[in-house]
């Protein structure tokens, strides 16, 4: 075992989900040791103990483990499982911590952020109840970031990741499991498999696209293998270093090969698709596309067709941008609602608490108390369980759905690379009008409330500020203005947009029409050409 002596890097702050940075950030020498350090040093009690290891096999995925795997020896560890090749789902690697009670795990992703030698990579430490790591944890993290002066690693010979079984680095067990396997079991547990293994043999069609990332080897053995679907219903399945030189991020605008299918003559029935870590999704329907929002509307709705929630929701929670659709659903089934921060780690508390089953974001994240991150895969087999038994196409349960709860319209424009101080200067802008804006109209809208979203977390009281800008309307109407906390380059804004409509004839609109007018405001009100030189979004949702 070695000491090394180090000096402390500028930012190494986790943002809204680990720390995110070029990989030549990350290819410094000492970089990763100094963060990888700083964690082991914040956590209490890690001697003798079990680290999960994995990531989503992006560039420099392997050299970080070899790395970590060291580092964990040299630390104190007892026991580290890693997935084979060094890649574990970020869902499957919350599955393992859980199921084999690890003490944490640390995994290796940017989601869905480019890879490759020019594109990010990422790491996060996730707590003993396989979820990410709270920010009281990422704040210390960072503060010794910033003081570190050695980190420890071990000396020896690469970890043979290839292969299946085990080794020691000094006193520590190296365990290298399946990536898929724990992960396969419990979605077993969860869902129908016979009913969705009856559907996808029958000849109903249904196209997953991986875009060249993990999920691929875990839709092939549970879609392909375990369910019936036919070969090739698994598209980009490969997992590739750079993701086939594309942006793994599952919306209308990356998952270009998925709309394509969905969108032409002859599509098959159900589209999904997700993302570099595996931990979102997008569902379609033939030429037709499910909001994120309403997607966990609609779980949430229909949740008792699904044997691993036959018994009832304890209560469901959204980030504060995420449209209201799931308010109306928690409202009906009287069970409670919680509006919580962007960023999956708020919603913790509540799942350990027992206070939520069911979460999800507006970002294509959708998730239960399965695990505690959100999960891809999960919320596919849930669609298809629901598909299964109700017998009907996407858009009929869609269509089924607001007319039993009203549309939510709902629409997220993202403004990616931005300047970064005309992005501050926008948000200061905004800020400063807040304490004037209520009472004052625009077109047909009068603002009901505006305020800087803030957040006292339920089960441990802790206060998260500074959430993103709010501007509310009559009847649940609403703008919400945030900078993204995971982006690499320069700044990207990011505006959400929500409008409630009770009249069934009209839902059948496209939001971006039936937003129109608030789309308006809401660029106007930010004075966006002004601050970002923008005049239209790079990313539509
Ligand atoms: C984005 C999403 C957020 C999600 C996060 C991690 O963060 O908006 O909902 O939790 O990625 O996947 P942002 O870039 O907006 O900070
Ligand atoms: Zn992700």
């Amino acid at each position: 075992m070695k000491a090394m002596q180090t000096s402390p890097f500028e930012g190494q702050k986790p943002g809204t989900s680990g720390l995110r940075k070029k990989v030549r950030i990350f290819q410094q020498a000492h970089y990763l040791e100094n963060f990888v350090q700083s964690v082991f040093d914040t956590l209490e009690g890690l001697e003798g103990k079990t680290l999960v290891v994995g990531g989503d096999g992006r560039y420099y995925n392997r050299e970080a483990i070899q790395i970590i795997l060291r580092m964990a020896a040299a630390n104190g560890f007892g026991r580290v499982l890693v997935g084979c090749d060094g890649l574990l789902s970020t869902p499957a690697a919350s599955a393992v911590i859980r199921k084999y009670k690890a003490f944490g795990g640390l995994i290796l992703s940017a989601s869905h952020n480019p890879g490759g030698p020019d594109g990010d990579f990422g790491i996060k430490y996730n707590i003993s109840n396989g979820g990410p790591a709270p920010e009281k944890l990422t704040d210390a993290i960072y503060q010794h970031s910033q003081n570190i002066n050695r980190y420890l690693i071990a000396e020896g010979e690469d970890a043979p990741l290839e292969t299946l079984g085990s080794y020691h680095i000094g006193d520590m067990l190296v365990e290298i499991i399946d990536p898929v396997a724990d992960y396969a079991e419990l979605m077993a547990s969860l869902f129908d498999f016979a009913a969705i293994r009856s559907l996808l043999t029958s000849g109903y069609r249904i196209c997953f696209d991986a875009m060249h990332a993990i999920n691929g080897p875990y839709a092939k053995k549970i879609l392909e293998e375990v369910l019936g679907a036919p070969q090739g219903s698994v598209i980009n399945g490969e997992p590739l270093a750079d993701f086939g030189g594309g942006h793994p991020d599952p919306n209308l605008t990356y998952a270009k090969d998925l709309v394509e299918i969905m969108y032409a003559e002859n599509a098959p029935a159900f589209g999904a698709a997700s993302d570099g870590d595996g931990d979102r999704n997008m569902i379609l329907g033939t030429n037709f596309f499910v909001n994120p929002s309403d997607s966990l509307a609609v779980l949430a709705a229909n949740a008792h067709w699904v044997p691993g929630y036959e018994n009832g929701l304890a209560g469901v929670a959204r980030s504060m941008p995420t449209s209201q659709a799931v308010d109306r659903v928690a409202e009906q089934l009287r069970i409670e609602c919680f509006e919580t921060p962007t960023g999956w780690k708020f919603f913790g508390n509540l799942l350990d608490a027992g206070r939520i089953t069911l979460c999800g974001e507006e970002s294509f994240g959708t998730g239960s108390d399965h695990v505690r991150e959100k999960d891809g895969l999960w919320a596919v087999l849930f669609w298809l369980n629901i598909l299964a038994v109700r017998g009907e196409t996407v858009q009929e349960v869609m269509h089924d759905h607001w007319s039993r709860f009203g549309r939510n319209f709902y629409t997220r424009h993202d403004h990616e690379g931005i300047d970064s101080n005309g992005a501050q200067q926008l948000m200061s802008h905004l800020q400063q009008q807040l304490p004037e804006l209520p009472g004052k109209t625009f077109g047909e809208y009068t603002v009901s409330y505006s305020d800087d979203f803030s957040y006292t977390d339920p089960i441990d009281g802790s206060i998260s500020t500074g959430q993103g800008l709010r501007i509310g309307f009559d009847n649940g109407t609403r703008i919400i203005y945030r900078l993204s906390g995971t982006g690499t380059e320069g700044a990207t804004l990011r505006i959400y947009i929500e409008k409630f409509e009770a009249d069934t004839n009209k839902h059948d609109q496209d939001p971006q029409q039936a937003l129109v007018d608030l789309i308006d405001i809401a660029n106007t009100l930010c004075k966006l050409e002004e601050y970002t030189g923008r005049d239209k979004p790079t990313v539509i949702t």
